[in-house]
């Protein structure tokens, strides 16, 4: 896909055929760790230099351990970009659009680089990013961090199988990464991540079909509800010629009992963050048959970000930094920023960021 050098001004970018993603599409994992760091000021180089080492790490952690599907993604948010790389923006990289709906709120909070490490060893998904993290020492300051597990059979804290109807093979190619619409980041895609708290004390009161009714789905047998309103019809999106819509969500559970926190780490990965932000608008703020998606009468939103991540030929040969002083092409404005809900402790609310540092 991309070139070092960027495309003369004017000129439309070439195109790139045949660029190699980054492990976007490889399959669902048991252990996975998000990391989600902002980039301080100075801290530029470090972050390329560990960008362009990552895949090398990647194959020194994971090929002394066969099977255990070591991965990781990279991603870059929209306000570092410019400091990055002196090339030109992906079309679609823009901060995260908080919503606030009549009951609930998508929040936007900060993050200029996600590491989405995924691995069938908790020991791995650690090792690389403890790595990470060292290389990364002095120039990032923390945002958030995750450890997420595999749940039984693939389900999340409320109970239900969370995956399913995820697209495979070309149609999540076809789904999930860019390709002529935007030349110059062929092979990229973009991804949102938000981190869910659950109530579990008050979903537990619901009864299992009113529970049903709401994800749209049967919780033991995992069969598919005809239900107007659900979780699952309000995330079925079509084109206005009915074509469906699709993104790669690999959400993980995550919690700790003792501390009674139970949560699911929403990531959606897509070729237009359009699609993703449709769905987030249905649940957010309603649709036709309903006023919101009821997940999130149980589900708190405390993050939110948007990121781009770059094909993997873009890491290892980056762009060069833009130079001191040059005008680049202004990010696109950060949205007002919503207030992250508030629980009734006074605390910040944002005290579960940390509350789940640890696994
Ligand atoms: C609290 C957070 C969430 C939980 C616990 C959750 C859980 C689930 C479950 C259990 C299903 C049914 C099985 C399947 O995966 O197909 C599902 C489907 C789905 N969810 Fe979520 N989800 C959450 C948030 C989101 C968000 C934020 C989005 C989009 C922005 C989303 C998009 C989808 C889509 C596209 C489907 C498949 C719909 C279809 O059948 O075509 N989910 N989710």
């Amino acid at each position: 896909m991309t070139s070092a050098t960027p495309p003369a001004a004017g000129s439309a970018p070439e195109p790139v055929p045949g660029s190699e993603p980054q492990p976007v599409l490889s399959p669902l994992t048991t252990f996975a760790t998000f990391l989600v760091v902002t980039v301080d000021p100075g801290g530029e180089e470090a972050v390329r230099g560990l960008l362009a080492d990552l895949a090398g790490l990647e194959r020194a952690f994971g090929f002394g351990a066969p099977g255990s599907s070591l991965s990781c993604v990279a991603a870059v948010g929209s306000e570092v970009w410019d400091r990055l790389y002196d090339y030109p923006r992906p079309a679609e990289l823009r901060p995260f659009t908080a919503l606030e709906g009549a009951r609930h709120r998508a929040p936007s909070t900060p993050g200029d680089l996600l590491f989405h490490v995924r691995a069938r060893r908790q020991d791995l998904c650690f090792q690389l990013a403890a790595e990470i993290m060292r290389r990364l020492g002095g120039a990032v300051t923390l945002q958030d961090e995750v450890q997420g597990f595999m749940y039984l059979d693939a389900r999340d804290l409320l109970g239900f199988v969370d995956g399913t109807e995820n697209p495979v093979g070309d149609v999540a190619r076809d789904a999930v990464l860019i390709g002529g619409e935007d030349p110059a980041h062929a092979g990229g895609s973009y991804v949102i991540v938000q981190k869910y708290l659950h109530d579990l004390d008050a979903w537990n009161t619901l009864p299992v079909e009113a529970q049903e009714r709401i994800i749209g789905r049967t919780k033991a047998t995992n069969i598919e509800l005809d239900e107007d309103a659900s979780h699952v019809a309000l995330n079925t999106i079509t084109d206005p010629d009915g074509t469906e819509r699709d993104i790669l969500r690999d959400n993980m559970p995550f919690g700790s009992p003792g501390r009674g926190e139970f949560g699911t780490y929403f990531i959606g990965y897509a070729r237009t963050p359009d699609v993703t932000e449709r769905m987030l608008r249905n649940m957010f703020l309603g649709t036709g048959t309903a006023s919101h998606d009821r997940v999130l009468d149980f589900s708190t939103a405390v993050t939110g970000t948007l990121f781009y991540v770059p094909a993997a030929d873009f890491l290892d040969d980056q762009p060069a930094r833009p130079a001191a002083g040059a005008a680049t092409s202004p990010a696109p404005a950060p949205p007002a920023p919503a207030p992250i809900p508030r629980p009734a402790d006074g605390s910040l609310g944002i005290g579960n960021l940390n509350r789940s540092t640890t696994p």
